[in-house]
Formats: C-alpha cells, structure tokens, sequence
C-alpha cells in the first residue's frame, strides 16, 4: 500500500483457509496491507507457537481459528466466528490444500480420497457455509462479494504422476465456474473465480521434492527447483508474494466484471 493512500481493500472482512503458510500466508499478509480485516485458520492448534508468532506479527486486524476444511463441524464454527465478530464477509478465499504424486496404477483409494476431501470438499464446504454471508455482505460493492477458489496449473494441464491433484484441480475450477453462472442467475452479488498458479516455492513444493529425493528421483530438492525452473518460460518459480499479488486483484473491486474465469499466475508454463 502507498503510503497516505486507502489500501485496496479498506474495510472489508476477509476469510483465508489454510492462512498459516505459503500461498495462503501471503494473501493473509497482503490483504491485511491492504486494509481489509482477515480471519484466517489452519490445522495448528489456537495456542501454537507458529499461530502466536503470526498473529502478532500481523497485528490486532487478523484472527486466527483452527479449522480442518474436511469436517463440516469445523466449518460451522468458522462461519459463527465470522458473523458474531465481524457479522459480513466480502473475499472468501479457499486456498486449503495437499498435493500427492505417483503413478496411478500405485495410487491407494485412501490417498485418492484424503486429496478429494482436502482439496475438493473443503473448497465445497466452504463455498456452502459462506454462501448467505457473502450474498448478504456483496450488496455495498459495487463488484459484490469476491469468492476465489485456489486450483493451480495442474487444473488446466496434465502431467504425468499427478492424476489425483490434477483431477482434484480440474473439480475446483469446473465448480467455480458452475456457481458463478448460479450466483449470477440468482441475482447474488458474489462473483467466484478460480486461481491458477504454477510453481510456487512454499512449504507444499519443498516438502514434495523433498519426496521425489527420498524416492531416488533427484540427488538434492535444490536439483528439482532449477530443473522446474528450467522448464518455466520465466527461468523461475514463484514466490507467494506474486500469488498473493493476483489474489489481490481479484478480491478487490477492480476485477468487478470478472466471474467464473481462471487467473493463471504461472510463468507462462501453460502458454507452451
Ligand atoms: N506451491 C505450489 O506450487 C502451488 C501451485 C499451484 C497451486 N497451489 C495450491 O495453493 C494452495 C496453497 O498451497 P501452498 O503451496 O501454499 O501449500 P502449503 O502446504 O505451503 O500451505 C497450505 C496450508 O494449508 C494447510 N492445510 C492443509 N490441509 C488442511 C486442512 N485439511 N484444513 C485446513 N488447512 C489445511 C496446511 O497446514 C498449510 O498451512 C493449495 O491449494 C495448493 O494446491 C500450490
């Protein structure tokens, strides 16, 4: 934010899932600069030392509640938070999720749905339980309510090794689509967007090279980030930061024309 100037999103409430780190931390950190007030949740429980250290850093606009996006109860108590504290919600960002790599003739039903009900019933869950908030609170913006589901590349691209987060990504994107045309025929002020980024350096990417070298399939995870930003248009992954940066732009209102569109951040991996 200028200093002097209004942030982008002065007053507005916010709800990030998954805010505790990555893509979702730096949104969280944006939008706070930005001037909205922001309830994020993670799976760390309330008196953890990482959610005390965050939140004071981040400061007396940002609250935390622990919340597992599979479970529905979770759910139910985040949304009560919201309306008793806050009593409006402008941005819902459904960033929450879990990658998993391997061949699918080796992929266990177990983990096939653990991914689905993170990264997929989650962003359902969420998008259900927020629904009348958002459509009571997006009436006083002139772009209504901003609903951005977190896909990624994986949910416009196949790569090999990747079927379920493929598949869980490609759900996201189609769901986004599908409740927008329905806000928008039910004359609800919320518009829903998916985002789509590529390669982002974040606890998620190191965790998941870090397995490809346990497996044999790299020497070093540093080997994989120059390999992936080899093979990245830009010559780099991303930082959240940059992520964070085109969730901004769609939970303000200068993307009031957008719904039911892909925001891909990616380098120019998919325009190959
Ligand atoms: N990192 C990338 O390269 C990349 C690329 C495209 C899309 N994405 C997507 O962006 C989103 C954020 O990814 P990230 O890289 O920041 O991941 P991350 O692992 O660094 O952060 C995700 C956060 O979500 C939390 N989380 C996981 N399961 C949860 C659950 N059941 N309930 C609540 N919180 C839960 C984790 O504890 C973590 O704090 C994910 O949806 C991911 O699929 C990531």
């Amino acid at each position: 934010m200028t200093k002097g100037m209004p942030g982008r999103l002065e007053g507005q409430i916010a709800f990030v899932s998954g805010g505790l780190r990555g893509i979702g931390l730096a949104m969280v950190e944006r939008f706070v600069t930005e001037g909205a007030t922001v309830v994020y949740s993670d799976l760390d429980p309330e008196d953890s030392a990482l959610v005390a250290e965050t939140s004071a850093r981040l400061g007396p606009n940002v609250s935390y509640v622990r919340a597992d996006v599979t479970k529905e109860n979770d759910w139910e108590a985040v949304r009560d938070y919201v309306e008793q504290r806050h009593g409006a919600l402008h941005i819902l960002v459904n960033n929450a999720g879990i990658d998993l790599t391997g061949p699918v003739e080796t992929t266990a039903l177990n983990d096939w749905h653990r991914i689905m009900a993170i990264n997929v019933d989650g962003v359902f869950m969420g998008t259900r339980i927020f629904t009348p908030l958002l459509a009571a609170s997006g009436g006083a913006r002139r772009g209504g309510a901003s609903l951005i589901n977190v896909s990624s590349i994986m949910g416009l691209v196949g790569y090999a090794d990747t079927s379920a987060y493929n598949a869980s990504k490609g759900a996201v994107r189609m769901f986004t689509k599908a409740i927008a045309i329905e806000f928008c025929t039910k004359k609800m002020p919320i518009r829903a967007n998916s985002l789509h980024p590529g390669f982002v350096h974040t606890p998620l990417l190191q965790a998941g090279f870090d397995r490809w070298v346990a497996k044999g399939a790299a020497g070093s995870s540093q080997e994989l980030i120059e390999a992936m930003a080899g093979l990245t248009p830009l010559g780099r992954l991303a930082e959240a930061r940059e992520i964070a940066a085109a969730s901004l732009f769609l939970a303000s209102d200068e993307s009031s024309y957008m719904t039911g569109a892909e925001l891909v951040i990616d380098g120019g991996w998919t325009a190959q």
